[in-house]
Formats: C-alpha cells, sequence, structure tokens
C-alpha cells in the first residue's frame, strides 16, 4: 500500500534562463548525469514504491514532456493542472485519488528537483517514514536536513526528541521565515531545514485539509465519483482554478500538531538557484564551474559559466559571477544576488515577453 506522488509542476524561476516556463528544470539534466531530474527522481521514488502506484502532478503544459521522459508511466498515473495552485491543491486531490484506490494507502510527496546522492539512505528513511506512519495513523512525517546558514527560502522545523528512536516529535514548523529569525533558529540548535518531502497516510492528510483548509476540501471532495475514471480530467479542468494558491507549507504544516521529523540521513541539495547548483559540480581550483565549455582562465574564481554548445569561454579579473547563455538570454549576475533572478526573470517576461 505504498504510493508516491511526484510534483512537477513548477517553474524554477530562481534557475532562469535556462529553467523556463516552457521548459523547468524538472525536465532537464541539469547536473549532466545523462538524466533529466525527473527522471532520476522516479527512479530513485521506484526503489521502494510500486511504479504504477507513482503518481505524476505537473501542469497541462507539460503532459507531453512528461510522456516523453517517463514513457512506462500511464494516464492514470499523470494528473494534469490547468492552473499555477502551488502544492496544497494538487496534493489533497491526489490524496483523495489515491484514497479511492486504496484505502489505507501510505504516501510520499516528492519534489522533483532535488539532487540525493545516498539513494539507499533515502529509502532507509522513507521505510522508517512510513513505518512510523503504520504505527500511528494520523502522523505527518518529515525529512529534516541539517541546516548550514540561515537560508531564507527553506522552511524550518523546531524539534524535540525523541518519539522513539530517530523519529522526532515537531513543535512548531515555520515556512521561509525572514533573515534575523533563520539566524536564530540556527543558533538555538534544535531546528533542521524541510526538506520538502513529506509522509503520511492518505486518510491522515485528507483529515487536516478537511480540518485547516475546508473549502479547498469541500471543491475536491466533489470529485471523488470522477476520481481514476476517464472522467477526472474533465473534473480537474473544470474545478482546479477554483482552489486557493497556496503551498502545503503554509496550508497544513505551519498549523498541524501532529507532525514528526526524522533527521535526514543523506546529503540534499534542493537545487534551488544557481550557486546551490555549483556546490554540485567539478571546480577548478579557483572555483569556477564552467558548463559546455573549454576554458581560458586569468585571475577568475567563484564563477559559474553555462554556455549552449561546445565554446571557448575566457575569464579574466572577473569573480563571483553567474554567467549563463541561452537561445534568447544572456544572463550576466552577481551570485551575491542570485535570489534577484527571480525578480528579473519576471521583469524580462514584464517588458520583453521573455520567457
Ligand atoms: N504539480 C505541481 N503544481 N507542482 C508544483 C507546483 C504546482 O502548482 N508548484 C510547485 N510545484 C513543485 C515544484 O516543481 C517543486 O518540485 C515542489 O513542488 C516544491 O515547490 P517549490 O516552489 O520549489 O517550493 P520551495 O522550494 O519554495 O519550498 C518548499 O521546498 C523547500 C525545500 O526545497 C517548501 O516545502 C520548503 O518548506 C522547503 O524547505
Ligand atoms: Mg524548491
Amino acid at each position: 500500500n505504498y504510493y508516491a506522488i511526484l510534483m512537477a509542476g513548477g517553474v524554477g524561476s530562481r534557475f532562469w534562463p535556462v529553467s523556463k516556463k516552457k521548459l523547468p528544470k524538472q525536465f532537464h539534466d541539469i547536473l549532466g548525469t545523462g538524466e533529466t531530474l525527473i527522471q532520476t527522481t522516479f527512479k530513485r521514488l521506484a526503489k521502494l514504491i510500486p511504479e504504477e502506484n507513482i503518481l505524476i502532478l505537473t501542469n497541462g503544459m507539460y503532459n507531453s514532456l512528461v510522456k516523453e521522459q517517463l514513457p512506462s508511466v500511464t494516464d492514470n498515473q499523470i494528473v494534469l493542472e490547468p492552473a499555477m495552485r502551488n502544492t496544497a491543491p494538487c496534493i489533497l486531490l491526489s490524496a483523495l485519488k489515491i484514497q479511492k484506490q486504496n484505502e489505507d494507502a501510505l504516501m510520499v510527496v516528492a519534489p522533483s528537483d532535488h539532487w540525493i546522492e545516498d539513494e539507499d539512505a533515502f529509502v532507509k528513511d522513507l521505510q522508517s517514514s512510513f513505518d512510523a506512519c503504520e504505527a500511528q495513523d494520523d502522523l505527518l512525517m518529515t525529512l529534516g536536513i541539517q541546516p548550514t546558514f540561515p537560508h531564507t527560502g527553506y522552511g524550518y522545523i523546531q524539534f524535540e526528541e525523541n518519539l522513539a528512536s530517530n523519529i522526532n516529535k515537531v513543535v512548531n514548523f515555520q515556512e521561509k521565515p525572514d533573515y534575523q529569525t533563520a539566524k536564530n533558529y540556527l543558533s538555538a540548535g534544535n531546528y533542521l531545514w524541510n526538506a520538502g518531502i513529506f509522509i503520511w497516510s492518505a486518510k491522515a492528510i485528507t483529515a487536516e485539509f478537511e480540518k485547516y483548509e475546508p473549502a479547498m476540501f469541500a471543491i475536491f471532495s466533489e470529485g471523488e465519483a470522477y476520481y481514476n475514471t476517464t472522467q477526472e480530467q474533465r473534473f480537474i479542468n473544470e474545478n482546479y482554478e477554483d482552489a486557493e494558491n497556496i503551498s502545503i507549507d503554509y496550508a497544513i504544516m505551519e498549523k498541524a500538531n501532529n507532525v514528526a521529523v526524522i533527521p535526514a540521513s543523506f546529503d540534499w541539495n534542493d537545487l534551488g538557484s544557481w550557486g546551490a547548483l555549483h556546490d554540485e559540480l567539478d571546480r577548478d581550483e579557483h572555483d569556477n564551474v564552467i558548463i559546455n565549455a573549454k576554458s581560458l582562465i586569468d585571475n577568475a574564481s567563484n564563477n559559474i559559466v553555462r554556455t549552449l554548445g561546445d565554446k571557448l569561454v575566457v575569464l579574466k579579473d572577473i569573480h563571483n559571477y553567474i554567467i549563463v547563455e541561452d537561445e534568447e538570454v544572456l544572463l550576466i549576475y552577481p551570485r551575491g544576488d542570485e535570489q534577484g533572478i527571480k525578480k528579473v526573470r519576471n521583469l524580462a517576461k514584464e517588458k520583453f515577453g521573455e520567457d
């Protein structure tokens, strides 16, 4: 009774211009492994979960990309969203769909665009989380990452040791705190980053939605009769847009009382920005990462350069820059301000229709 939902509907705008609306980062081989991120994620989940129980949740415009990259997945495993509504609506909808297949289903919610090197450790933590949910069926399990700096783009999980072995009770879940708060959390010590991977029974999460998001629950429980039938997609197309645009973190995790966390035993990187990618790729002796190019480098350090094809890149007296070439855009941006790429992408879209 193990299921998974793979969320693949985000745009990945901090990876602009490579990640863009028509081809978001989860559909790229961003690490140069020969597989796209969604393919790697699918395989990783399939180590524990039967392939036919893995659902792909994505925007309607990515249907053909999903089919192309995951050819073994059937139509009933793909949920197509007619509008971007963040993660809460698609999680509720798929939990109801899964629950209709199997009343006792346990499910993992997984982002499609993360890097996890040690797959065995991941599977082990996943198994422990499923076991915990089996033992206590209203539990909402999270996986926590040891924080290394006050990142303001993550959820922070405050925990209290020990429900059992490595399972800790969560005292407080705070999504994306401001910098000062994140700093305080880091010095307090009993905080972990939320990896964005959740494990629970379909029953437990739908009950939480009923409690904290009754309007959304009403919309999607209306569809009960249609899930897993030929009418499912029609129902979604007609009703999905009515759901609130909100992430699972704000909608449920910050409010729920029965949250627990396993400190992850694997290394994790959410590949959320060019800087995060820089950390995972081969660097030269001055910490430059040059993708798709030969290079001549003189007094340059800490840069990340990505060209479209096999080029020669020449760098002199340049430090801490992101330089990315794409068919339509050439981005030259200071690494220290990389979070600003999301904004500049929106600006480019507004002014030039570039995306
Ligand atoms: N199907 C679908 N539909 N997927 C979506 C949608 C949507 O509308 N919006 C986002 N996703 C997918 C993204 O592709 C990604 O795989 C995942 O859901 C998480 O969305 P992000 O937009 O990347 O969230 P975040 O990075 O800001 O924050 C989340 O992840 C952090 C760890 O990476 C939160 O859970 C944080 O608490 C967490 O620390
Ligand atoms: Mg993310």
